[in-house]
């Protein structure tokens, strides 16, 4: 039979094959078997050097246009396949059911906790301000009165970037920096992220806190007592009561730990019979350091020790968020576990 013939006997070939495709896959190995490498176009096409070279052109072009009716008829099948496939999907699909509800995200509880701090001390009259994470060794440590071999230091386990640049242990720098760029009166509280070497069951090595910081004339001990009560009454309930102890920080003299009646066991040391896990039966957990800012302080940022005076506050964000929510594990506040901070929502 000669070349031409069988040439034009490949499309109704394919037209019949395609009548026994009803797969995709299938569609592909009829497509290989006709126009493949070695497909049965290419076979014939191999044949045209047996062609006189008068017949040669006409054949080719021949070839050129059953391999263009080949595609057309595969494409033709290929399409009608995957309509025909939607059609089973939709024939599936039952638009009468309920919707999936999409996920919503909700607040971490550390930022709600600053969040809720940072309101009280609005209310209060204190302007949020902020301060570098990567800190200089004068605003963390020597503007606060402690000179380089101060033993404090070693309390802080500093994450050093150079001899001079640290990453801030305490958002106390954030005090220096707004006094450095303020003249008194004032009344801010700093939140933010602070960072130590430590890390274990109840340190990690990035944590939140938030500084407070009044100065103004005639401010005094009285003054830090009374905002601070408000303010812990405010976040863990009016019946909290809360206690001063003498303590020391090298920025503040004198200087206090609070504490606050456990919020657990309501300062029972007992709950159900069994003895309190936050407070350790005492009654008490502490919760902030403060004091009035001391004299060196001062001078360091050029105010007048003999004209203004002032208090300061540092507390730990994810401390209160534990004992607010009853949290046992400090890790949680990291892990990310959606199935705990979907709590907050
Ligand atoms: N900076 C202290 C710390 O990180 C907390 C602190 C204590 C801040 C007393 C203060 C303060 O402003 O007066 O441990």
């Amino acid at each position: 039979m000669d070349l031409l013939s069988v040439l034009q006997r490949l499309a109704p070939e394919l037209e019949k094959g395609l009548g026994q495709v009803f797969s995709l896959a299938d569609l592909e190995q009829l497509r290989v078997d006709f126009l493949g490498r070695k497909g049965r176009l290419a076979q014939l096409m191999s044949q045209l050097s047996g062609l006189s070279p008068e017949e040669r052109p006409a054949v080719g072009q021949m070839a050129n246009e059953i391999k263009t009716r080949l595609l057309a008829l595969l494409d033709g099948h290929r399409a009608d396949l995957e309509a025909r496939q939607e059609a089973a999907a939709l024939a599936r699909f039952d638009a009468s059911l309920p919707g999936r509800t999409p996920w919503s995200g909700s607040l971490h509880p550390t930022t709600l906790v600053q969040e809720e701090i940072c309101a009280v001390f609005n209310s209060l009259g204190y302007e949020v301000v902020s301060g570098p994470e990567v800190e200089n060794d004068y605003y963390n440590f020597e503007a606060l009165n402690m000179p380089p071999e101060h033993p404090a230091r070693d309390m802080q386990d500093t994450l050093y970037i150079s001899e001079k640049i640290l990453m801030r242990t305490h958002t106390s720098p954030v005090q220096v920096r707004t006094m450095l760029s303020r003249k008194p009166p004032l009344a801010v509280i700093a939140p933010g992220k602070v960072y130590r070497r430590d890390s274990d069951l109840t340190h990690t090595p990035m944590f939140h806190q938030v500084e407070g910081l009044m100065v103004g004339e005639n401010i005094s001990m009285a003054h830090l007592r009374g905002t601070l009560t408000a303010f812990l009454r405010a976040v863990f309930g009016a019946q909290t009561q809360v206690r001063f102890r003498p303590s020391f920080f090298p920025f503040t003299e004198p200087s206090a730990e609070v504490d606050i009646s456990c919020c657990m066991c309501g300062g029972k040391g007992h709950l159900n019979g069994e003895p309190c896990r936050v407070c350790k039966t005492t009654g008490w957990v502490e919760i902030l350091g403060c004091g009035m800012v001391d004299p060196a302080v001062f001078e360091a940022v050029g105010y007048d020790p003999s004209v203004v005076s002032g208090f300061a506050f540092g507390l730990g964000v994810e401390r209160v968020a534990m004992l607010k929510y009853g949290i046992g594990d400090l890790r949680m506040f990291f892990e990310n576990d959606v199935r705990f901070l979907g709590q907050f929502a």
